[in-house]
C-alpha cells in the first residue's frame, strides 16, 4: 500500500509504454520490503526539461532514462559519473538530497550478462552498433579487453577510437575479417527487434564464438537462433536488461535485488 512515506521512482522515455522496468523494479521493491513505487512516464523530447524540473519539485527519488533522452537529459543534471560523462549517455538518475546525479549502467549490465556465460579474461570482443547502448558496452568492456566496434554509420564507430577502441564500417568484408579475430560477438543494434532480421549472416558464425544480443523481443532473436544452431554459447538481451536494472536499483537503494526475481518479473511482463 502506498502511503505518505512512499518513495517514487520511474522511467522516462518516448515511447515508454512497453518498458519492462516497472514490473522488474516493483517486484524488487516488494521482495525487499522497500516502501517505494516505480512508474513509467512518457515524456516527449520538448518536455524533457519540464519533466526534470518536476523530478526536483516533487522529490522523485530516482529515474531510469531511455530512448530518446539518454543524451539530452545530461543538460538537466547536477553531476555525472565518469562513465556517463565520457560516453555522453545517462540511463540512471539518482536524486541525492535534491542534487540530480547521472549514471550509466548499460555497460556494467552487459558485462554481468556476459559473465553468466563465460569468464571474459582477455577475450577479444566484436560489437556491432555504436548507438547509445553500443557505446556504453564498448566503453565498459574496453577497460579490460580488446574491443572492435562496427557500425553502419562509420563516423560513430570512429568516434570511439579516442577510448582506444577500434572502429570500422559495418559491411560483409569487415564482418568476415573481425569475426575471424573475435571470440565474443555482441549485437548492440536494433536489428532483429520485432523482426526476423539479423545483423550477421548465420553462415559467418563459428562454433567457438560466444554470441550476445541486446535485443530481447523476441527473446530468441534470429542471431541467437542461428548461433545456437552452430553450437555457440549465447546470452539473450533480457539478461542485460535485468543486470542494468539491478545496477540502477543498487545506486538508488544500496540493495541488490535477486536476478532470478527480476528476470521472472520481466518475462511475465514480456508475455502480457
Ligand atoms: P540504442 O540506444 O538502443 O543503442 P540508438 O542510439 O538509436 O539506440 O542506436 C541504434 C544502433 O542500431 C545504431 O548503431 C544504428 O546504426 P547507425 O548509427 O548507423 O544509425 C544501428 N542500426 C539501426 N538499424 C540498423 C540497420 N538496419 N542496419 C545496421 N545498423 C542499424
Amino acid at each position: 500500500m502506498a502511503d505518505a512515506e512512499t518513495r517514487l521512482y520511474g522511467v522516462i522515455g518516448f515511447p515508454v509504454r512497453h518498458s519492462l522496468s516497472p514490473v522488474m523494479h516493483n517486484a524488487a521493491f516488494k521482495a525487499l520490503g522497500i516502501n517505494a513505487i516505480y512508474l513509467a512516464f512518457e515524456v516527449p523530447p520538448e518536455r524533457l526539461g519540464d519533466a526534470m524540473e518536476g523530478v526536483r519539485a516533487l522529490g522523485i527519488s530516482g529515474l531510469n532514462v531511455t530512448m530518446p533522452h539518454k543524451g539530452a537529459v545530461i543538460h538537466f543534471l547536477d553531476s555525472l559519473s565518469e562513465d556517463s560523462g565520457e560516453i555522453g549517455s545517462v540511463n540512471t538518475v539518482v536524486n541525492r538530497k535534491g542534487k540530480l546525479e547521472g549514471h550509466t549502467t548499460d555497460g556494467l549490465g552487459a558485462r554481468r550478462a556476459l559473465e553468466r556465460a563465460i569468464e571474459l579474461g582477455g577475450r577479444k570482443i566484436l560489437i556491432i552498433g555504436a548507438g547509445g547502448a553500443g557505446k556504453a558496452i564498448a566503453y565498459e568492456l574496453s577497460k579490460d579487453n580488446e574491443v572492435v566496434v562496427l557500425n553502419r554509420t562509420l563516423e560513430k564507430a570512429k568516434a570511439l577510437e579516442r577510448f582506444g577502441i577500434m572502429g570500422d564500417a559495418l559491411n560483409r568484408e569487415n564482418l568476415g575479417k573481425y569475426l575471424e579475430w573475435a571470440e565474443v560477438l555482441i549485437n548492440a543494434t536494433s536489428v532483429g527487434m520485432n523482426s526476423w532480421e539479423t545483423p550477421v549472416p548465420g553462415e559467418m558464425l563459428r562454433k567457438d564464438l560466444v554470441v550476445m544480443d541486446i535485443v530481447y523481443k523476441p527473446l530468441k532473436t534470429r542471431l541467437l537462433t542461428e548461433a545456437e544452431l552452430r553450437g555457440c554459447k549465447t546470452v539473450d538481451g533480457l539478461w542485460m536488461l535485468v543486470y542494468q536494472g539491478i545496477e540502477s536499483f543498487r545506486l538508488w537503494t544500496g540493495f541488490k535485488p535477486d536476478e532470478g526475481l527480476m528476470r521472472g518479473a520481466a518475462l511475465e511482463g514480456i508475455s502480457e
